[in-house]
């Protein structure tokens, strides 16, 4: 009787969320949930996941719920549109995650990449598709193995996607990238710039709006530790430099501005020990990386396009940042946003403590770099996203995911739009039967900010996915367009945009 009784509950949820999710697309929800408001107001409903989401608290909080991985490849046609897409809107909307083959993966870091895509165009969502990206570790059997090292073509390609020179490439931040077909996202192979790329790449790659070309970096587990990439406009590896540093440690991003380069590196250092643990045991959680704040933190200065050798560091106090937001010179000061945390990987939180917006200045003029630090919100909020025309330069337009780091889950909630210039925020809370994700801006006209935001939402009540669609400059509205998927979407990490023209 109370295998019935909780079977009769779970379907008057589904039909509450149903019911929820035919509200979507228009004002009444974001009332009913809180909806939007100025930095400094917050709604009453709490982030989290509601009672309805199906846990198995034996897993790992990466494999469960919403983290769960998909065990299908599906595609489906002519996708079901509430609201109204911008008719300026065409193209195709790719997100990389984590997708464990083996159905077991050591962090949220490591599993398989899965990419889940959405063509649009005319108005309507023509196709989804989501597809594993067919690495040589996928083809035996998925994951990291003690079979060998990862490097090369042997990486899980998971975290991010980028759009040049024609190449759409998939990122995983250990081993060379894998080029996708943008027009079914099956997998051409894995990419190593004729040959000319020799180590990792990251995942967050910048693109110079000016000049088209691509600055890069990867960081090894050997010597070079640290190696700075520049890309053509054509996609030709054009430069290659070693950049200075005593340790392995994770660098997940950087920034450019139209003159700089700029590192920080910060001391979560690979631990090889721990690498083979970590492929030796059966369902292990051992993660290769360590929080050891005796190493210290600093942040690198060097020209755009090198010279590596002219790098200049500032120390700063211990932390560590997954994201900036942009950067761009003001004078003699390199200025950057960044969402920064106290610490990582350490008990008492899931991922990291909370991540804050941060303002650093770096003076660059006179023998030695200056340092200032400024917060610039209190919300916990990560996955920054830019209008992409204004990398490395002066902005105003930033857009965030709210972010709740326990010591055993992780959500990601609304989107948060950040003013950069007056420090104003605006947010869109889709309540607590949602999570969402990193919200990508993509231009449907000439000036910053003109376009809108999109990222997947997990409706926890439903058990049922959508790409929601916000306009970039009044996310306190709520969705534009909501587009119904076929199954739902895990968690995942970065997306891209390929306009139709390219696809
Ligand atoms: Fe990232």
């Amino acid at each position: 009787m109370e295998d019935r009784a909780g079977s009769l509950d779970r379907r008057t949820l589904l039909r509450l969320g149903a019911l929820a999710a035919a509200g979507f697309g228009g004002a009444g929800l974001v009332a009913a949930c809180g909806g939007s408001s100025k930095h400094g107001a917050r709604p009453s409903a709490p982030l989290g996941r509601p009672s309805t989401t199906v846990v198995d608290p034996s897993l790992p909080w990466w494999l469960r719920g919403d983290f769960a991985p998909v065990a299908k490849e599906v595609e489906t046609f002519d996708l079901r549109v509430e609201g109204s897409l911008p008719k300026e809107l065409a193209g195709l909307y790719v997100r990389n995650g984590s997708n464990p083959k083996p159905g077991w993966s050591p962090h949220w870091f490591l599993g398989d990449g899965m990419v889940h895509g959405v063509m649009i165009e005319d108005g309507r969502a023509s196709w989804y598709r989501n597809r594993y990206v067919h690495t040589t570790l996928l083809a035996a059997g998925g994951g990291l193995t003690a079979k060998g090292a990862p490097g090369g073509a042997a990486g899980l390609s998971n975290v991010s996607v980028v759009h040049h020179a024609g190449r759409l490439l998939t990122l995983g931040e250990v081993g060379f990238p894998y080029e996708l077909r943008a027009t079914d996202l099956s997998t051409v192979g894995s990419y190593d710039f004729a040959g000319r790329l020799k180590g990792n790449m990251t995942a967050h790659p910048k693109i110079d709006p000016v000049t088209g070309a691509m600055h890069f970096f990867g960081y090894n587990f050997a010597e070079p530790f640290l190696e700075y990439h520049v890309a053509d406009r054509d996609g030709t590896l054009v430069s290659s430099q070693p950049v200075s540093v005593k340790a392995a440690t994770m660098i997940h991003d950087f920034a450019i501005t139209e003159r700089d380069v700029v590192f920080w590196e910060m001391p979560v250092l690979f631990d090889m020990k721990l690498a083979i643990k970590m492929v030796s045991e059966a369902r292990s959680t051992v993660m290769p990386y360590v929080w050891k704040p005796a190493y210290g933190s600093r942040l690198g200065v060097m020209p755009l396009g090198g010279p590596a050798s002219a790098i200049r560091w500032v120390e700063i106090e211990p932390c560590y940042v997954f994201h900036g937001m942009n950067a761009w010179r003001a004078g003699d000061e390199v200025v950057i946003d960044v969402c920064r945390l106290q610490k990582v990987f350490v008990a008492g939180a899931a991922l990291g403590l909370p991540p804050r917006l941060h303002r650093w200045r770096i003076n660059t003029n006179g023998p030695n770099l200056g340092f200032r630090d400024e917060v610039r919100s209190d919300l916990d909020a990560d996955l920054p996203s830019i209008d992409r025309r204004y990398v490395g330069r002066t902005y105003r337009h930033g857009w965030r995911v709210e972010t709740r780091s326990t010591p055993d889950d992780v959500v990601l909630a609304g989107a948060v739009h950040i003013d950069a210039q007056t420090g104003t925020e605006t947010r869109w809370d889709p309540g607590p039967q949602f999570s969402s994700g990193e919200w990508l801006f993509v231009a449907t006209g000439p000036d910053e900010a003109e376009g809108v935001v999109m990222t997947y939402v997990y409706d926890h009540a439903a058990d049922t996915s959508s790409l929601v669609v916000l306009d970039a400059r009044d996310i306190g509205a709520g969705p534009v367009a909501r587009i119904a998927l076929p199954q739902r979407v895990p968690y995942g990490f970065h997306a891209t945009w390929v306009p139709a023209t390219a696809a």
